[in-house]
């Protein structure tokens, strides 16, 4: 009998401690699934080695590692590969007006030409399972004006997109593509972000609300990464998975308002809940008080 590896075989990116991809690792196992968990930096997934779960170095921006994971696990599983999940991803808070394009183009190949990359690179492989799934973890803010978000927004609304594409193109393998919009989970996202727009910026005179409802309580309400991950599993393991998976906190009430209210419906809800009204008005009495 062959040495490869006899259970589904799922592959994660990004699954860093406290994110959603460690989560998604532990559903994937707990569903009976042997997991290749990575990440691009091994030391924050060194705790989730185990019998059953592999950890490996892939950082989706690098051809060379993607490759390597690949000989890793076309070894590991004799040539095949289940389920694909593009989950690795960055944030970056900013207004259109004062953000670095470096980063937005660094943004971009992670959200998504990392995941194209991924696809084009496992294709092979999924190729050869015989009922392979490609989930990617977009976002609810890809359907709506999230102020002082619109690099990700951007990012997330061409993955959904993209993705619209793959499952058609590769319906006749035999390989179901699931989008999920998923609304605010619990993970590190906000971790990094900067609590403050730029002094010089058009928008600094509602810094206040910046800080306070666009990083620090932007979280608040969050579904657990665990609760999420069944979401996610559940779906993959379905005979006939969902396009679109909306799930986690405000997808109903994002969903709705989408789908029913047409493309000015959030604008209202939104400008207030970052400040942009309040900043109108600033704007009008400065504009009024310079006459
Ligand atoms: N949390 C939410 O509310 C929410 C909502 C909708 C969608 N999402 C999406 O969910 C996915 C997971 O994010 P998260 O919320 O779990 O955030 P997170 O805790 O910050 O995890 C993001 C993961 O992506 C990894 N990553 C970043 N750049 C990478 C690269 N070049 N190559 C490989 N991995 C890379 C990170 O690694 P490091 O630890 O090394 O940075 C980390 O493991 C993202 O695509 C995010 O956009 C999140």
């Amino acid at each position: 009998m062959s040495d490869a590896i006899q259970k589904r075989c799922a592959l994660i990116t990004g699954c860093s401690e406290g994110s959603i991809g460690e989560a998604l690792v532990k559903e994937f196992y707990t569903q009976g699934f042997h997991v290749f968990a990575s990440s691009r930096n091994i030391s924050t997934i060194s705790k989730l080695a185990q019998n059953g779960i592999d950890i490996l170095c892939i950082d989706v921006t690098q051809l060379d590692s993607i490759r390597a994971a690949k000989s890793f696990i076309e070894q590991k599983t004799g040539g095949s590969l289940d389920i694909l999940v593009n989950n690795a991803g960055i944030a970056y808070a900013a207004a259109a007006s004062d953000m670095s394009m470096e980063r937005i183009r660094q943004l971009y190949d992670v959200n998504l030409f990392g995941a194209m990359t991924m696809v084009q690179e496992f294709l092979p492989l999924l190729l050869k399972s015989q009922n392979a799934r490609i989930i990617n973890i977009a976002s609810l803010a890809g359907l709506m004006p999230v102020p002082f978000n619109s690099g990700y927004n951007s990012s997330k609304a061409a993955l959904l997109s993209y993705g619209d594409t793959l499952r058609v193109e590769l319906a006749p393998f035999n390989i179901k593509v699931i989008n999920i919009a998923a609304g605010n989970v619990e993970s590190n996202i906000m971790k990094g972000s900067e609590r403050e727009l730029p002094r010089e910026s058009i928008y600094y005179p509602i810094n206040e609300n910046f800080r306070r409802d666009r990083i620090d309580h932007f979280q608040d309400g969050a579904t657990p990464a665990a609760k999420f991950a069944q979401t996610v599993v559940g779906e993959a393991q379905r005979t006939n998975p969902r396009a679109w998976v909306y799930t986690a906190n405000n997808s109903w009430t994002v969903w709705i308002i989408s789908t029913c209210m047409g493309r000015k419906g959030f604008d209202n809800i939104l400008s207030k809940m970052f400040g942009l009204k309040k900043l109108a008005t600033i704007v009008a009495l400065s504009s009024a008080d310079s006459k």
